[in-house]
Order: C-alpha cells, then sequence, then structure tokens
C-alpha cells in the first residue's frame, strides 16, 4: 500500500490541565475525502489546528505528504504550509480592505509566487469571475466562503483542510460549497472536513468521529 498522505502517531494534545487529544492514531490516504465528526470540545479543531500545522503537538507525531512537520524550522514550517496545504475556516479570514483577486493573491505572496491570471482562474473555478474585484463586505456569505476556496487552491495544494466549511451559510450556499469539495475531490485532491452536520459527513467516503479527545469510532460511507 502507499504511503499515506497524512499520519498520526500517539498525538496528544494539553492544555495545562486539559488533554484535548489523547493517543490519536489516523491514516488519510491520498484522493481520499474525510469528514471528522464529533460533539463540541471533542477536539476537532485541536487535531485540525496540529494536521495544518498551526499549532503543535504535546506528543507524538504527524506526518504529512512525508514530512514529520516537527523536523522543520519556522521558515521550513511556513513553506510547507503555503506549498501542502488549503485552509478554509468557518469565520472565513477575508482581509476587509481588500478585493475577492487580491485576498487571493495575498496567498500566493506567502507562496512567493505571484499569477494575477491563475489567481483569477481559480476565482473563475469557484463562479466568482464577476465578483474579483468585490471587497468582502460587498460580497455574500456564500461568495465569501467561495474566495476562502479559491485562496485555498491557488497554490495547488495537494491536501485541503476544511473546519465547518459551511457552518455560517444558509441551506443553497451549503450545498454550493459542498459540490465544489466533492468537485475538487474528484478531481484528486484530499480533502479533510470538519463538520457537525450528519448530512455533510454522508457525503464523504469515511467518518472519523472524535469524544472527549479521543478516537471514538469510523464509518465508511455509501456514496
Ligand atoms: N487554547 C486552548 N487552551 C485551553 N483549552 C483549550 C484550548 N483550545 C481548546 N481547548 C480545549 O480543548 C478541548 C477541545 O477543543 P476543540 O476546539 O478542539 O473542540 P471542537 O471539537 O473543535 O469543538 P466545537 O465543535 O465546539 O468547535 C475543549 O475542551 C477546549 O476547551
Ligand atoms: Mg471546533
Amino acid at each position: 500500500m502507499s504511503q499515506p498522505i497524512i499520519e498520526t502517531q500517539h498525538l496528544y494534545k494539553r492544555f495545562g490541565q486539559v488533554t484535548a487529544l489523547e493517543d490519536i492514531n489516523i491514516q488519510i490516504e491520498q484522493g481520499e475525502f474525510v469528514s471528522i465528526m464529533g460533539a463540541s470540545g471533542s477536539g476537532k479543531t485541536t487535531l485540525m489546528n496540529i494536521l495544518t500545522g498551526l499549532d503543535t503537538a504535546s506528543e507524538g507525531k504527524v506526518i504529512l505528504d512525508g514530512v514529520d512537520a516537527a523536523q522543520l524550522d519556522e521558515t521550513g514550517r511556513q513553506r510547507f504550509r503555503a506549498e501542502k496545504i488549503g485552509l478554509i475556516f468557518q469565520q472565513f479570514h477575508l482581509i476587509p480592505y481588500l478585493t475577492a483577486l487580491e485576498n487571493v493573491m495575498l496567498a500566493q505572496h506567502y507562496h512567493s509566487v505571484v499569477d494575477e491570471a491563475a489567481a483569477r482562474a481559480v476565482l473563475a473555478q469557484v463562479g466568482l469571475e464577476h465578483r474579483v474585484d468585490h471587497r468582502p463586505s460587498q460580497l455574500s456569505g456564500g461568495e465569501q466562503q467561495r474566495v476562502c476556496i479559491a485562496r485555498a487552491l491557488v497554490n495547488q495544494p495537494p491536501v485541503i483542510f476544511a473546519d465547518e466549511p459551511t457552518g455560517n451559510l444558509d441551506e443553497k450556499n451549503e450545498k454550493l460549497v459542498l459540490d465544489l469539495l466533492i468537485e475538487l475531490n474528484r478531481q484528486g485532491r484530499t480533502i479533510v472536513m470538519v463538520t457537525h452536520n450528519p448530512e455533510l459527513g454522508k457525503v464523504t467516503a469515511r467518518t472519523i468521529f472524535l469524544q472527549h479527545g479521543k478516537f471514538l469510532k469510523e464509518e465508511r460511507n455509501e456514496n
């Protein structure tokens, strides 16, 4: 079997007295669409933050695309994140005074390649070619989330992490964003999505359930 694109080994995270993650051992294969579910406080965001290098583990290992994040220095970690990881959040985290196009190009800047045509192309891919010069306040919630997806895609990362990507959206926009993620997965991207919504979880091939910071179970979904 090929090496998993994401793997954790005996991963622990402690915040003072709180053990947010306890002995997490997961493997995610290249091209998988995986959802992570669990009650509020079960450790989903903590796990995402560690998998994406936004936070570090207290113990154990995270290996992403063959690289052990702990072996990198700060510069190496930043480059690694820019090249390997696309991030989509529930709160969109767009820069308010920049246009959609500029927000996407800012992500290219961190990647040290700036290519306006490529930024326009990903905005077109998410259906926003007519909105490139709008600032976030001039866009609907669903449109803002699509700018975030374009921003996550622009450096062509092999893995996309989405933490409650539809948490702030109505049903119609939720479906739009979900369809976009499904399409990206069909194109070969590995996607890891945190969700509270069992209906969303079902569209992914596999759901990992956390409970009180521990791996509870996993389910394969028919779809
Ligand atoms: N920076 C922190 N300092 C202290 N405790 C923290 C910190 N971040 C998270 N925790 C604790 O770790 C546990 C897991 O939190 P986490 O945010 O990962 O949960 P979650 O599953 O994402 O919940 P939600 O569904 O509400 O987003 C919680 O008990 C939380 O209070
Ligand atoms: Mg969370």
